[in-house]
């Protein structure tokens, strides 16, 4: 076969821009994150992801594509079945407090998102508090457009890297924490069989440990990833329900020097930096820096604007319940005047003498 000027031509542009992609292509931001195990990857996970501000119960301040546009990877979600349109929707505490609608709407969100982020690996993890039915919580993703994406794992097998993910286009890892189905529902993997938790349910930063607290404390957790909980609750009694408060107040401290330590301490007890660390707003404080970094990964910033929380919507008498500093700052405006206000008080006053004076002479 002989081969023509063009042919030769065609033959190394085509190998060019081949070898270019190759050459650019990042996976979850970084290049050398392609080689990477996905289980050696530290992913930021957000914590009830998409309950967000302005509501007590919100743990984020911004929404779910914008937490995966600011580089979050793991996307945390309540599951609660809704007698209004028989489907799950994502509650935070109670419906009631905090709906975020179905379940679907969400997934939908996620699918979108990754259509044109074509290089990224996300993780959603369902809270399944209520024990629903695997097949309902399938039903949500069969109603949304994130079923091509999902990919299987089968349980004891090594993990691939995110490069052998992205190349099968299987990018969404999800798992559930109580009543998997792996026969009908493959792809909705049991998380215990594959991460543990440490304890969840912190009221006080001096109580963040490194114990396996989920699923029980007698798995071998060298065969396991995990996830590094680190967020806080206040509780607020309401008749005869107990409502825990995310502490936004508090999320500089609890995103900042107490997650370096906490993370550090885990690395070293279980020998391995965690494969996911879960926080509350994790726009305040340094939790995407601190993944960033145990990824060897540059950190670029936080893109999203951060957006103002106003607690008071809820409908809640927002002084007796809410911690933040915020309604702490209203109540001072309220109680006496502001030095604008005292300005604008003694101005007209002027005027007036002025006025008076004007006419008298
Ligand atoms: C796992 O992550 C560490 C960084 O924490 C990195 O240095 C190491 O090379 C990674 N291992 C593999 C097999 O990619
Ligand atoms: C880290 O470990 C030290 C020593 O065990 C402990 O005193 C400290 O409270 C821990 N801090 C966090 C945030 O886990």
């Amino acid at each position: 076969m002989e081969l023509s000027v063009v042919d030769v031509f065609w033959f190394l542009c085509i190998t060019i821009s081949l070898l270019s992609v190759v050459v650019n292509a990042e996976c979850n931001g970084g290049s050398h994150l392609c080689n990477w195990p996905y289980s050696n990857i530290t992913h930021l996970v957000t914590h009830d992801s998409y309950a967000v501000s302005p509501n007590l119960a919100a743990t984020q301040e911004i929404s779910v594509l914008k937490q995966l546009d600011d580089g979050v990877r793991g996307i945390k979600l309540s599951a609660v079945f809704s007698a209004r349109d028989s489907s799950v929707h994502l509650c935070h505490s109670f419906c009631e407090v905090l709906d975020a609608g179905p379940a679907s709407d969400t997934l939908d969100q996620i699918a979108f998102w990754l259509e044109s982020n074509t290089r990224e690996v996300v993780t959603i993890m369902w809270n399944n508090l209520y024990n629903i039915d695997a097949s309902d919580i399938a039903r949500s993703y069969e109603a949304s457009s994130i079923l091509p994406y999902v990919f299987i794992h089968k349980e004891g097998d090594p993990w691939p890297t995110l490069h052998e993910m992205i190349q099968s286009g299987k990018r969404v890892v999800n798992f559930i924490d109580s009543k998997p189905n792996e026969v009908d529902y493959p792809w909705l993997m049991y998380q215990f069989a594959r991460v543990f938790e440490t304890p969840y349910e912190n009221t006080k930063a001096e109580n963040f440990n490194c114990n396996i607290d989920r699923v029980a404390s007698d798995v071998n957790p060298s065969d396991l990833m995990y996830v590094m909980n680190h967020f806080l609750y206040g509780v607020i009694d309401i008749a005869a329900f107990k409502i825990q408060i995310p502490m936004r107040n508090r999320a500089e401290t609890i995103n900042g020097q107490l997650l370096i330590d906490h993370t550090n301490n885990c690395t070293l007890v279980h020998a391995k930096k965690p494969s996911f660390i879960e926080v509350d707003f994790y726009t305040v404080g340094e939790a995407l820096q601190l993944t960033a970094e145990l990824n060897n990964a540059e950190f670029l910033g936080i893109k999203s604007e951060k957006i103002e929380s106003h607690l008071g919507a809820a409908g809640f008498h927002v002084n007796s319940l809410s911690p933040t500093k915020h309604v702490e700052i209203d109540n001072t405006e309220n109680s006496s005047p502001s030095l604008f206000e005292k300005i604008n008080i003694q101005v007209i006053f002027a005027f007036l003498v002025t006025y008076l004076y004007l006419i008298a002479v």
